[in-house]
């Protein structure tokens, strides 16, 4: 059984699809998670329901973020964020994997389970699994009081409202947000510095204005979306902070449009999938202006060379690319969060443009209650 939104009793508020109202309520749902949160005297956020002291945070040695889909997704932006503002080592893992392979249960390890629902049989599972364990989880989910929600020891909210269309969005970018919080609690109580909890806090403010910024290009991304829907398929490639962001955008591309669609870090191109490229498997390139553009401009250049066209998410025109999607810049640690927005939109026009049920592709359901 699957558990279905009783989609008829939310309101479109004027828009066709859901998928199409839930990337346009991110503003308001960014701002909700951040609300009441932020602590500017320490540099810091509070997490009211996390139920892990300080003391108890500094003896965490590893974190491992365990989900489902675009849950686990957001795991991998946030083991890169808990990563980059803690200083401890995190990975993200699907959860069906992580409970199949009788794994090693450390005690100085930080177990969080992701989940919109909060009802995913696997990520449950997994969560069963660490807790006859004795280990201790935590839980970033959206639904409130939800079967994950009760069975974790405590977490962070992600107050993206209610998502009703199949694919997630809004609760996508949510998450990622309540990650940044997450990891800032956890630096600004280890090695952190006020000025970089400062920063990312400014960080984290611009963000509503400048997801509204992207959802203005909207049109521009209409008019790209027509251009490749015609692809036979798709290659989604980033380094480091873009390759989840190429993660998620190529599942949702799949899972709406259903065209095919693949994620490669942008360096593992030349090590197989280099193959592929031809005019008609264009390439979604995310590079933001970090240490690592340079790299991605070279990756751009061997798909130039393979007559492959590229429609590339920067922080400013790429030369190389067919067509650019220029993100307003942030701090670079919550790139990820703003350069994902965009490639929302593209899946949402070019599934549109292919006539499909945007809200509930075939064979999906919004939440896999079963094994
Ligand atoms: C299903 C949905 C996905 C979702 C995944 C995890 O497969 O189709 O969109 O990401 O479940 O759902 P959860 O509720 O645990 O985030």
């Amino acid at each position: 059984t699957t558990v279905e939104w009783e989609a008829e009793s939310y309101d479109m508020g004027g828009h066709d699809t859901y998928m199409h109202k839930e990337i346009h309520e991110q503003v308001d749902a960014v701002d909700r998670v951040l609300r009441g949160r932020i602590d500017d005297r320490f540099s810091t956020v509070r997490l009211g329901g996390l139920n892990l002291d300080a003391r108890e945070a500094r003896g965490v040695r590893r974190v491992k973020i365990l989900g489902c889909g675009s849950a686990y997704h957001t795991g991998l932006i946030g083991a890169q964020l808990i990563e980059e503002l803690a200083r401890i080592p995190a990975d993200a893992e699907p959860a069906s994997e992580f409970r199949y392979r009788n794994p090693v249960v450390d005690p100085d390890t930080l177990y969080i389970a992701v989940s919109q629902s909060g009802e995913t049989y696997d990520t449950l599972a997994a969560v069963q699994e660490l807790k006859r364990k004795g280990a201790r989880v935590l839980g970033v989910v959206n639904v409130v009081g939800s079967a994950i929600a009760r069975e974790t020891d405590g977490g962070v909210y992600v107050h993206a409202g209610p998502e009703v269309c199949v694919v997630s969005t809004k609760c996508f970018t949510n998450t990622a947000v309540a990650f940044a919080l997450l990891a800032l609690h956890l630096g600004r109580i280890r090695d952190l510095s006020v000025a970089d909890g400062k920063r990312i806090i400014d960080g984290l403010r611009k963000l509503p204005e400048q997801i509204a910024e992207v959802l203005r290009g909207e049109q521009e991304i209409e008019k790209l979306a027509a251009e490749y829907a015609n692809a036979k398929s798709m290659m989604f490639v980033g380094r480091v902070r873009g390759y989840p962001v190429a993660r998620e955008a190529s599942l949702k591309l799949k899972e709406v449009s259903y065209i095919h669609a693949e994620a490669y870090p942008a360096s593992e191109l030349k090590h197989g999938p280099l193959a592929l490229i031809e005019p008609e498997v264009p390439t979604v390139a995310v590079l933001p202006d970090d240490d690592l553009l340079e790299k991605n401009r070279a990756t751009l250049e061997e798909i130039k060379a393979r007559s492959g066209r590229i429609l590339a998410v920067a922080h400013r025109e790429q030369e190389k690319a067919d067509h650019t999607i220029v993100v307003p810049r942030n701090e670079p640690e919550l790139d990820p969060i703003l350069m994902g927005i965009p490639l929302q939109l593209l899946a949402y026009h070019t599934a549109l443009a292919l006539g499909r049920d945007i809200d509930k592709p075939r064979n999906l359901a919004k939440s896999v209650t079963v094994e």
